[in-house]
């Protein structure tokens, strides 16, 4: 990178929030507790982002296969979701953050589905940031359904089989409105997607961290921002045409 030029900003940030249990076993307390904790890294991580003129932020915050956990603590998750829903969504429409939940929001109570439609639909004109939180999302979910909604669109008539190509399909995908994501960052150590955004981290940069997700501060993700301003992305092409073209 030229050292006289501003570092590069990545448009998208994807985040999988891991190791929340962890942080909270160390500590010898229940899983919740570290659950809770992280709600702390997850302003820490939206203030960054509006800092730093971060246009979208997309955090995972619960997958279709956490379900199958222990019920105590998926109950305590969805205990937290909606308290957190109202405390934090006055405070996030001020300062300019448009929410969104991605995932297949039907298996949430009805209690905690209109306040993320609330939430959804009060902020739905900010454009400072765009906050996305993936509820209930699975990467194989969201290649299923764009596939489903694509197949009735075949049906009524509105779309040729044939014309069926990467550009036809790029809609009927979760955060379609949005840039592609250029820097997926997992916490907690493990170095896995586990079925977080699959389509859309097709050209993103991965930066793994050690660190717990409620550890999780200015710092860490400066880090991550550093190491992704030093990548070169070649989407294909060679490192000289990468340099010509700059
Ligand atoms: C991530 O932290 C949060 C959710 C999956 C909801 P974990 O709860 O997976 O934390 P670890 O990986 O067990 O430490
Ligand atoms: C991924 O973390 C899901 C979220 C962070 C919401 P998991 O802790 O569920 O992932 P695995 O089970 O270690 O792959
Ligand atoms: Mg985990």
């Amino acid at each position: 990178m030229d050292p006289e030029s501003a570092p590069r900003i990545p448009r998208h940030i994807a985040i999988v929030m891991d190791g929340n249990g962890r942080w909270a076993e160390r500590r010898r307390r229940p899983r919740s507790f570290g659950h809770r904790e992280g709600q702390k890294a997850v302003r820490a991580a939206v203030e960054f982002c509006l800092r730093r003129g971060v246009e979208a932020l997309t955090l995972f915050a619960f997958s279709s296969e956490n379900w199958n956990r222990p019920q105590s603590e998926v109950g305590a998750l969805m205990q937290l979701f909606l308290k957190a829903l109202d405390r934090e969504v006055d405070e996030l429409h001020e300062n300019g953050v448009r929410i969104a939940f991605v995932g297949d929001l039907s298996a949430f109570q009805p209690e905690l589905r209109e306040r993320m439609q609330n939430a959804m639909t009060k902020t739905g004109a900010n454009a400072k940031l765009k906050l996305n939180i993936a509820v209930n999302y699975g990467g194989r979910w969201d290649i299923a359904d764009a596939a489903r909604r694509a197949a009735l669109e075949v049906a009524a008539g509105r779309l040729r089989a044939e014309d069926i190509t990467e550009q036809s399909l790029a809609p009927f995908f979760c955060l379609a409105d949005l840039p592609a994501v250029d820097l997926f960052i997992r916490t907690g150590g493990e170095q896995r997607i586990s079925n977080f955004l699959l389509w859309q981290v097709a050209y993103a940069e991965l930066y793994f961290t050690e660190a717990l997700w409620p550890d999780v501060d200015a710092d860490v993700l400066a880090g991550a921002l550093a190491e992704f301003a030093r990548r070169e992305r070649r989407y294909g092409l060679t490192s000289a045409q990468i340099k010509a073209a700059s």
